[in-house]
């Protein structure tokens, strides 16, 4: 397994069980649901994205019998995606106790950086798996 793959997995996990406390305490508690946009992001690209990332790096190129065409980027892609979405919820939350220009401008940068993440997952994965395999004679 690639270093980045178990990243993904593990760090998807790590999400999952900090979404899963939020999410009960905002059931408990009216004012956490400040933190609704936090526990869906930390699930939907926390928890599920990175959960597919990691074992879609590792599966896919199996199907088609080829490996990863570009395993440098998924190496890359697992920090860009991280860092961006910590990066984005951070200064989300920022902006809700303390709004400013500063704190909505970061949020979009980090933002963006989890959408290039993706779009570095979905580059990779389409020029690896949708060039058609050989046919041994
Ligand atoms: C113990 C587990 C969980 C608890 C207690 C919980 C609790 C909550 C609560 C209280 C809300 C706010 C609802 C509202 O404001 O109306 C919410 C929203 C949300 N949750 Fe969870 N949740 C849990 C697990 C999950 C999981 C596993 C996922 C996804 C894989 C998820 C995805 C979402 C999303 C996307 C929203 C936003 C929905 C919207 O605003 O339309 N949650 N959750
Ligand atoms: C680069 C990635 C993403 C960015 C920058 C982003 C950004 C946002 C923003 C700005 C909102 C509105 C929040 C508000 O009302 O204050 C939102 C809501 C929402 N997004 Fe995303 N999103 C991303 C990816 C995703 C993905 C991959 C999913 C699901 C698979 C998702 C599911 C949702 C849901 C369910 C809501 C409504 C619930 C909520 O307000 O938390 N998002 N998103």
């Amino acid at each position: 397994m690639d270093r980045f793959v178990k990243g993904f997995i593990v760090m998807s996990i790590v999400y999952l069980a900090v979404s899963t406390v939020l999410g009960i305490a905002m059931v408990v508690s009216q004012e956490m649901n400040a933190f609704r946009f936090v526990h869906s992001h930390l699930n939907m690209l926390g928890w599920v994205s990175m959960m597919i990332f990691g074992v879609g790096y590792h599966i896919l190129p199996r199907f088609v019998g080829r490996p990863l065409k570009h395993p440098l980027m998924g190496e890359i892609q697992f920090y860009v995606a991280n860092v961006g979405l910590v990066g984005m919820l951070l200064f989300y939350t920022l902006n809700a106790y303390n709004p400013s220009d500063t704190h909505v401008a970061l949020t979009a940068i980090f933002g963006a950086m989890e959408g290039l993440s993706i779009f570095m997952f979905i580059y990779n994965m389409l020029v690896t798996i949708v060039p058609k395999t050989e046919m041994p004679h």
